[in-house]
């Protein structure tokens, strides 16, 4: 369902002690926004961040998983694992995991479809690099990813997906894509969701150097239905600051 979404993605960041304060300063700031806010957390943070977002409106993800059930997959964690201490999204082919950690369109469609069939919400990433910009292959790239990320969904599985468009380039960097830019490839990415799935309406966030400064800019645009935030979403103010950008 398309709604404004602002997602934290920590990263490898914060010890539990750390998510604990976070949580505890973060739930004043924004509990009367009308935003979705979730925090995407280190395994080892989950258990702890869950406990302390009871009774607040922020909502918790893990930042992977693996599509197999169980087994000999040493340093894996199943989507059961993160289900069963109600773990409620988890997010799926970040640039990062493809870029150094073998993670493929094929992966990530397993993932994504494994995640689902469990009852998690996958926020599903895509984003193009910088030679594949300067080449002119944005949009061929992106509506590529997206089709394949989505395979094989019925409509109720897209009902329980997010995207995130995050050009690489954009991540980390400190450059963000113009408002213009990102409307223009979140509108090519929700296209390509409506020629398959005969409906867009699905939330599609933008993610690459998004801080309280840009935030209202991006997400005011027409397409664009919040963030995924790194950087930013490690301090609670900045993070309160992107989450109240409609106040
Ligand atoms: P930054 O906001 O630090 O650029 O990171 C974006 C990102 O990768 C979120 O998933």
């Amino acid at each position: 369902m398309r709604r404004k979404v602002i997602a934290g993605n920590w990263k490898m960041n914060m010890l539990p002690n750390e998510a604990i304060d976070f949580v505890n300063a973060l739930a004043p700031l924004v509990k009367d926004s009308k935003n979705e806010v979730i925090i995407c957390v280190p395994f080892t943070d989950l258990f702890y961040t869950l406990l302390t977002v009871q009774d607040t409106n922020i909502h918790v993800g893990a930042q992977n998983m693996h599509w197999k059930e169980n087994g000999a997959y040493t340093g894996e964690v199943s989507a059961d694992m993160l289900k069963c201490i109600n773990v409620e999204y988890v997010i799926i082919g970040h640039s990062e995991r493809r870029q150094y950690f073998n993670e493929t369109d094929e992966t990530v469609n397993l993932k994504v479809k494994q995640s689902l069939a469990k009852g998690l919400k996958p926020i599903v990433c895509v984003g193009e690099s910088l030679e594949e910009k300067e080449a002119g292959k944005t949009i061929e790239v992106i509506t590529s990813q997206i089709s394949k990320a989505l395979d094989g969904l019925t409509l109720d599985d897209l009902s329980n997906t997010i995207v995130a468009y995050e050009p690489i380039w954009a991540i980390g960097t400190g450059k963000t894509a113009t408002a213009d830019d990102a409307n223009d490839s979140i509108k090519a990415i929700r296209n390509e969701i409506k020629s398959k799935f005969g409906t867009d309406d699905i939330s599609i966030l933008y993610g690459g150097s998004v801080k309280a400064e840009n935030a209202k800019e991006l997400f005011t645009m027409s397409d664009i239905d919040g963030g995924l935030v790194g950087g930013a979403s490690l301090k609670a103010d900045s993070f309160s600051k992107i989450v109240n950008f409609d106040k």
